[in-house]
């Protein structure tokens, strides 16, 4: 629940500055607390205590830092400015609800307007039963997030430098020491670092890449548009990622480089892949768009094959407000072609050694994920939590007949998504699921040797069978950081009640 604290009731709490004040609620994560900005100065003065003081006690509420556009609404408004001030902010940020020792200055607004004594009861009193569940609330984090975000962008906005940059080649630090590779390159996506990634391999015209038919379009795209030639290998039916017993017979003279995808947040088998391309002198890229985080035998997604690739789209474990993507590597001279490639081939400056594109990165979308970054783990963990919890509840439902679950061979998983196997029902659950307001998608229905656009590579039904199954029967459920062990139980339970029956 977020809710948001009027300047009187912070006042009452601290200078009750007891434990069972509203504020020690949200500093036991029982709901997520926000103050306005301008009600600062007002709880400064109408408490009487110490800037010291208050910045302790605020320590477990979020900054909302209202806009220019807010603040003129509510200088519009026929209400008294406070109070207009915060129902248009409930409204435009979809907060739950007001605590304020004074209720009844909300009536005639659109606001849920509670004392602290309200709140604390309705906190109190068991929750409601859960009836829907989001496959992913983006927003259900900015209360985390957001004032760490506005700092990194308010410096950016300040300073002017937009593309690149000082901001940029932090985040590129962090993240190459996260990734654990000597360096890391921002892009402008995860479909631009694939693109990039094969151009410094020095992919083109007449080359073969091989890869999965079982992936998001950008890996196989992106081969194309360089004048190469996808070359798909089938699947592992359990883990969904390339099978590095296929990629031995697609093998050809013309072969240049491997993609495997760490599909979902799991690695593929790297060490075979990495062997085979070593026997025949072929480039590794890795797809990391879904695996931020991930490790394969203790060594992280990115820093296995010669390069790794990632997006940072939103819906990513680590996503920007906006496009944008990274590829990282430990070698000195393909770091330095990404460079040079990112910004049209230059170096220096109007000066083309070789052809390359606008790849770059801009310098807002590297403040939001430097600033995210510092959350990675712990969402993870509790991604990964989730996972078990889903696990056991489907066993303890007896659901494994009907359901495959989706296991960790190579720990550590980092569950970008959670997709099941669920048979030749699939698209009924689905509607089912959707019935019941649970969100659920599925990543992939076609698998990429079907797709029409493909149809000259000479591929058909049947070439890829166990991702041709993969793509027929296989549904993601939500499993976002945010997601409670009581949504995970509606949901199991809805799909007990499909397969099962009421
Ligand atoms: C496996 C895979 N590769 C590549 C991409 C492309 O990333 P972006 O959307 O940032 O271009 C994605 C994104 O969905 C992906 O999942």
């Amino acid at each position: 629940m977020q809710i948001l604290f009027d300047a009187g009731s912070l006042i009452q709490a601290l200078e009750k500055s007891d434990d069972s004040a509203v504020v020690s609620l949200c500093r036991q994560e029982r709901c997520k607390g926000w103050v306005v900005a301008t009600s600062i100065p007002v709880l400064l003065e109408g408490s009487g205590a110490s800037k010291k003081n208050v910045q302790s006690f605020l320590q477990n509420l979020a900054v909302l830092t209202p806009t220019a556009h807010d603040i003129d609404l509510s200088l519009g408004s026929e209400y008294p400015f406070e109070i207009a001030l915060l129902a248009c902010l409930v409204e435009a940020c979809g907060i739950d609800a007001v605590v304020t020792l004074n209720p009844e200055k909300f009536s005639g607004l659109p606001v849920n307007a509670l004392t602290p004594g309200q709140l604390q009861e309705k906190l109190d009193a068991p929750s409601p039963p859960v009836n829907e569940v989001r496959l992913l609330d983006i927003t259900a984090s900015y209360h985390q997030i957001l004032n760490e975000v506005e700092k990194e962008t308010a410096e950016t906005i300040r300073s002017g430098y937009f593309i690149l940059g000082p901001k940029v080649s932090r985040m590129e630090e962090r993240m190459a020491s996260y990734c654990q590779t000597k360096y890391a390159v921002g892009v402008s996506s995860g479909t631009d670092a694939l693109l990039i990634a094969l151009m410094a391999a020095g992919v083109g015209p007449g080359d073969e890449v091989i890869t999965s038919p079982y992936t998001f379009f950008a890996t196989a795209g992106s081969i194309i548009r360089l004048g190469a030639q996808p070359v798909f290998a089938d699947i592992n039916d359990i883990t969904f990622n390339i099978k590095p017993e296929h990629i031995e017979r697609c093998i050809t003279p013309k072969t240049k480089a491997i993609i495997p995808v760490h599909l979902y947040g799991q690695c593929a088998d790297m060490d075979p892949i990495l062997q085979l391309a070593e026997k025949n002198g072929l480039r590794v890229i890795e797809d990391s768009a879904q695996a931020i985080g991930s490790e394969y035998k203790s060594r992280s997604a990115g820093s296995l094959g010669d390069m790794g690739c990632f997006s940072f789209f939103p819906a990513k474990n680590l996503g920007g407000f906006g496009d944008g993507g990274m590829v990282t590597t430990n070698c000195e001279e393909l770091y330095q072609k990404l460079k040079i490639l990112r910004v049209h081939g230059s170096d220096p400056k109007y000066y083309h050694k070789i052809i390359g594109g606008n790849f770059r990165l801009d310098a807002l979308q590297a403040d939001v994920v430097s600033a995210k970054l510092n959350f990675l783990e712990d969402w993870t963990e509790k991604r990964r939590k989730n996972a078990q919890t889903y696990n056991q509840l489907f066993k303890d439902s007896a659901m494994t007949p009907f359901v495959q679950l989706p296991p960790e061979v190579f720990p550590r998983h980092v569950y970008n998504q959670y997709v099941i196997g669920v048979g030749n029902r699939r698209d009924e659950l689905r509607g089912f699921l959707n019935e019941n307001r649970i969100g659920c998608e599925i990543y992939y229905p076609v698998p990429l040797h079907l797709q029409d656009c493909f149809k000259s590579l000479g591929y058909k039904s049947g070439d890829f069978p166990e991702s041709e199954k993969a793509a027929g029967q296989t549904l993601a459920l939500p499993i976002s950081h945010e997601v409670s062990r009581e949504q995970q139980e509606y949901i199991v339970n809805t799909i007990q009640r499909f397969f099962l029956g009421e």
